[in-house]
């Protein structure tokens, strides 16, 4: 199964000298034997595929690394409105699309459709998806987003590797429970995205006043004045956790994904080496079974005001849960 095979977290070392926000930048990288790679088609705050540029750069400048890394790239959004778009059309172009910008060099190993789509059924699209897969393109079938019954229906046309959901001390959903349940059964490696809780559960930020004007995180509830405050509260537990291990509140938050299971693979991101390397070192944290109750019991306690994303968009548009 792919967990066993990836260092817990999988990251990628990345640095970029224009602190462009935590997603893939436009710096430079490095990666270890060993890691898996979490990248998008377009991604970032202009939705560009620099991410693939970067890593066509990489790939080209450490040919060695095509064998030694996983690479996941989530795709299959229609172009022009940025949904995810199921038919075999927009599949072929844009697996096309990926593999070109990559470089030649390193094809993705794993293809994840970027949400699920609604405008063909689930298993329709797996199919398409086998198809591309026997004629070379990638290797394995990821979903991302999608609720336990669809990544069910997925994994009966063909299994499915990986799945990407978010993962983290303050979002640790009914639902999410779910999904890392089935993929335990299903042996699916589960792909923890934001597992900082957005760079939250550092606690670095201090304020949301401390974020750009077009950073992503304005936007979205759990960053706003009021709830940010009241958010803090849950900051402020995780800290004493971590002192008292003697590691960083994000070093606390990281291992506590990786400790959801063997098949659970925190994706944290970070555009800064030093954290990158602070967050790799948190797979050598020990959390005991008093650690994790101790640490349950806050998260009982403690409660967060704010939904994963933006509350006031319309559900159909964030397809939270396909
Ligand atoms: N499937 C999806 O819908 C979806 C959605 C969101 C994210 N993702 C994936 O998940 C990855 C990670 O998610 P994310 O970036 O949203 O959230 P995250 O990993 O929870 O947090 C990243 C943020 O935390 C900061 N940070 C990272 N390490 C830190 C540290 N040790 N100390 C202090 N701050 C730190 C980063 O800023 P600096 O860059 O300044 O360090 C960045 O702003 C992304 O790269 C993406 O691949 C997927």
């Amino acid at each position: 199964m792919l967990h066993d095979h990836l260092r817990r977290p999988a990251v990628v070392l990345l640095h970029d000298d224009r602190r462009s926000r935590g997603w893939f930048g436009r710096g430079r990288m490095a990666m270890l034997p060993r890691n898996g790679c979490w990248a998008g088609a377009v991604y970032g705050p202009n939705f560009s595929p620099a991410n693939l540029e970067l890593l066509s750069r990489f790939y080209k400048k450490y040919p060695e690394y095509a064998d030694k890394t996983f690479l996941s790239v989530k795709g299959g959004l229609a172009p022009e409105r940025l949904g995810p778009d199921g038919s075999p059309e927009n599949l072929r172009r844009s697996v096309t699309f990926i593999n070109e910008k990559l470089g030649g060099i390193k094809k993705m190993d794993l293809f994840e459709s970027a949400r699920v789509p609604t405008n063909v059924p689930v298993e329709d699209m797996i199919k398409t998806l086998v198809e591309l897969k026997n004629e070379g393109h990638f290797q394995h079938i990821g979903m991302s987003e999608c609720c336990a019954a669809t990544l069910r229906k997925a994994h009966a046309v063909h299994p499915i590797t990986a799945v990407e959901i978010e993962v983290s001390m303050w979002s640790y959903e009914e639902e999410t429970k779910k999904v890392i349940a089935a993929s335990k059964e299903l042996g699916i490696t589960v792909a923890a995205y934001s597992p900082l809780g957005r760079g939250f559960l550092t606690g670095t930020i201090k304020s949301p006043a401390e974020l750009t004007a077009g950073d992503m995180r304005r936007r979205m509830t759990r960053f706003d004045e009021e709830n940010f405050k009241h958010n803090m509260a849950l900051v402020d537990a995780v800290k004493v956790v971590a002192e008292r291990k003697g590691v960083t509140p994000g070093q606390l938050a990281i291992a506590w994904v990786i400790s959801r299971g063997p098949h659970v693979v925190p994706i944290p991101g970070s555009s800064n080496k030093k954290r990158n390397l602070e967050n790799l070192a948190s797979g050598d944290v020990e959390l005991s079974e008093a650690d994790l109750g101790e640490i349950d019991e806050l998260l009982a306690k403690t409660s967060i005001k704010g939904g994963r994303y933006n509350d006031a968009m319309d559900p159909k548009m964030l397809r939270l849960w396909g």
